[in-house]
C-alpha cells in the first residue's frame, strides 16, 4: 500500500521538486571563457537563472563588464585571454579565492579565423593563430581547472567544440584542427581526471548566428539563420545560442552525473544525416 503524504510533507517535496527544475544548478561555482558574446553570454544568463555563481572570463572587457552588471548578483567579470598561461592561472585562482571553489569551468571561448579557406593558401601564421586561442586556451583552462578539482575531488569540465568534428566539410581545415583536437583532449581528460570524480564533455554546435561570423549585426542575422536553416536537417528550426547553452546547461548538471568524456553533438542531426540519394531519387518528395 502507497505511504500516505500529509499536506505539509507535499508542499516540501514540491518546493524541492521545484527548485530541482528552475535551479539546476543550485550552489554551483563556474566559470564561462568567451562569455561576454554569443553562446557564452546565453550560457552565463542561463547558469545564472539557474543559481550558479558565475565568473566571466573574455577579452571584450566593455561587453562582459555590461554582461556582469545586467545579470547581477553573483555575477563577475575578470579579463582572462585564454591563449595566456598567467591569465587563466589567475582567473581560476580568483575565483576560488572569491567563492571558495570551482565546480564546472566552460571552456567555450574560440575565434573562427577565414571562414572560408583551402589548406593550399592556409599561412601558418592563420594555424597558430587558431591553435593559440581555440586549442590552447581549453587546454589551459582544463589544466588549472584540473588542478583546483582533483583537490576538490569533483568538478565539471566543458569545451565547445564543433559539429565538424562529426563531419567533414563544415569548416575551414585550420578550424577543424582545433577543435578535433578539443574533442580529443576531452576524451583524454575524460580518462585521467575520472579517477577523481570529474566529468569532462564537449558541446558541438552546428551554426549559429552570432559575432563570430565576419558581417554579422542584428541586419544580418536574420539571413545567417535563414541559410542556417535552409542547409539544416531540421526544417522549420533555427539553431540558436540558447539551444547550445541549453546542452552546456545539462552537461554541467547533476543530471549529467554520470555522463563523462561525451561530444554532445547539437546540430539537429545534420552530421548523421545524408539526404543526397533521396532527393535525386525522390525529388518531389524531398
Ligand atoms: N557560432 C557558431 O556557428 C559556432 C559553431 C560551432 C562552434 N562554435 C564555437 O562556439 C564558441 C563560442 O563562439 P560564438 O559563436 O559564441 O562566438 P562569439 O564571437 O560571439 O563569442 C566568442 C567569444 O570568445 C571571446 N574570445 C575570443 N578570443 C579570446 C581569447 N583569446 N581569450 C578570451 N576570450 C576570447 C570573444 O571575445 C567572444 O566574446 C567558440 O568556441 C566557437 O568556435 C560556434
Amino acid at each position: 500500500m502507497a505511504a500516505r503524504v500529509s499536506g505539509e510533507e507535499m508542499m516540501r517535496l514540491s518546493l524541492i521538486n521545484d527548485s530541482t527544475i528552475y535551479f539546476r544548478l543550485a550552489g554551483k561555482v563556474s566559470i564561462i571563457t568567451g562569455g561576454a558574446s554569443g553562446i557564452g553570454a546565453s550560457a552565463a544568463q542561463l547558469f545564472h537563472e539557474n543559481g550558479a555563481k558565475v565568473v566571466l572570463a573574455d577579452i571584450q572587457d566593455n561587453l562582459g563588464q555590461a554582461l556582469a552588471q545586467k545579470l547581477g548578483e553573483d555575477v563577475r567579470y575578470i579579463h582572462c585571454d585564454v591563449s595566456n598561461e598567467d591569465e587563466v592561472s589567475n582567473l581560476v585562482d580568483a575565483t576560488v579565492k572569491k567563492y571558495g571553489k570551482l565546480d564546472i569551468m566552460y571552456n567555450n571561448a574560440g575565434i573562427l579565423g577565414r571562414p572560408l579557406g583551402s589548406i593550399l593558401d592556409t599561412p601558418k601564421s592563420e594555424l597558430d593563430r587558431l591553435i593559440g586561442v581555440n586549442l590552447v586556451g581549453c587546454f589551459l583552462g582544463a589544466k588549472h581547472a584540473a588542478r583546483v578539482m582533483v583537490t576538490q575531488g569533483q568538478g565539471c569540465i566543458l569545451f565547445t567544440a564543433s559539429a565538424c568534428t562529426a563531419i567533414g566539410g563544415l569548416a575551414t581545415p585550420a578550424y577543424a584542427v582545433t577543435k578535433h583536437g578539443i574533442v580529443g583532449l576531452a576524451k583524454n581528460l575524460a580518462a585521467e581526471l575520472g579517477q577523481y570524480g570529474i566529468r569532462v564533455n564537449c558541446v558541438s554546435p552546428y551554426g549559429v548566428a552570432t559575432p563570430m561570423y565576419e558581417g554579422f549585426s542584428a541586419d544580418t542575422a536574420p539571413m545567417i539563420e535563414e541559410s542556417l536553416e535552409q542547409m539544416g536537417n531540421l526544417k522549420g528550426k533555427i539553431p540558436k545560442v540558447e539551444d547550445m547553452a541549453r546542452a552546456a546547461l545539462y552537461l554541467a548538471s547533476d543530471e549529467a552525473n554520470y555522463v563523462s568524456g561525451m561530444n554532445l553533438v547539437v546540430d539537429g542531426g545534420f552530421s548523421v544525416v545524408n539526404p543526397t540519394m533521396m532527393k535525386a531519387l525522390y525529388p518531389a518528395k524531398l
